[in-house]
């Protein structure tokens, strides 16, 4: 697996398939095989606790949602299978066993992100995973359809991510250290891979667009809420929380001129389309790019 931060830069923006194409129609009718990777990342307590370029929010942001990601892939998984027994397409079935797959794979390596960060000293995502486990269980247990809409609309918001980390790597992971931004970029990469499954099984066993809405306003503020609560507790450990400096970086990382978080509006707007679906936005070049990065 590639891991340095070299390569062409907006391979997302350069490889755009032609106009005309209907990326929907075909992905849809033909879906591509997902792989299931198990990769080797070599995370150990050797990573620098600023390992995103010594900057202590941009670490901390990736920090916060990659240590909610082992409780939050396992609830997606149990969403999914929870609705197995009644996807009548061969197709996507099969779409849905690899999607476990990569969601398993991806839980493995951000637990074992999670204990080296456990390890450094924040116990307190600890507690808060304990909290998230017990919610989702409920949840799942006494709402399966909106579980589901909740996972596929949690697919959203990491399909965009994650278009927006591959599409311009070097600028987001440049500066990361290369065992994160490997870990990073082959989670983006099978996200983008994997980014309809969730949601053709949502539309196949229980559409609705109130569910569909609903599920992405609750989620878009919890998710928020989730990363900034974890954010600020891993500042708060460090002595920085209420450093002038720490906030100034976090603007200009987040919602700065070319913060990570701008220019995502019209890509995010597209769930509220009655007619969306995922594989409106082609992402097939981008994918492409970063498997053949992946497997040179
Ligand atoms: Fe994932
Ligand atoms: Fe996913």
């Amino acid at each position: 697996m590639q891991t340095s931060g070299s390569g062409s830069r907006n391979p997302g923006n350069d490889t755009r398939a032609p106009i005309g194409s209907d990326p929907r129609s075909d992905a849809v009718a033909h879906r591509a095989p997902i792989p299931v990777r198990r990769p080797d990342l070599a995370l150990s307590p050797t990573l620098p606790r600023y390992w995103n370029g010594g900057r202590p929010f941009a670490t901390h942001f990736f920090d916060a949602l990659s240590s909610t990601f082992p409780d939050g892939e396992a609830s997606f998984v149990r969403s999914v299978q929870h609705y197995r027994g009644r996807i009548e397409d061969p197709e996507l079935a099969r779409a849905v066993q690899a999607f476990v797959g990569q969601e398993a794979q991806h839980r493995k390596q951000h637990g074992a992100h999670l204990d080296l960060l456990l390890g450094q000293g924040y116990s307190g995502l600890a507690k808060r995973n304990r909290i998230t486990r017990a919610s989702l269980r409920l949840f799942e247990r006494h709402a399966p359809r909106a579980a589901l809409a909740s996972t596929a609309s949690l697919e959203h918001l990491t399909a965009i991510l994650a278009r927006r980390l591959l599409g311009d790597s070097e600028r987001w992971c440049g500066e990361m250290d290369p065992r994160m931004a490997a870990l990073l970029r082959w989670h983006a990469l099978e996200e983008a891979e994997h980014k309809a499954v969730a949601f053709d099984v949502l539309a196949a066993v229980a559409p609705g667009y109130g569910r569909r809405v609903m599920a992405l306003v609750g989620n878009s503020l919890g998710l928020a809420i989730e990363v900034l609560d974890r954010t600020v507790y891993m500042l708060w450990k460090d002595g920085l929380l209420f450093r002038r400096e720490t906030w100034r970086e976090g603007w200009d990382f987040l919602l700065g001129r070319d913060g990570f978080l701008r220019g995502l509006g019209a890509d995010y707007r597209a769930w509220f389309r009655r007619d969306f679906h995922p594989d409106d936005e082609d992402d097939r070049p981008l994918i492409e790019h970063w498997r053949n990065r992946f497997a040179a």
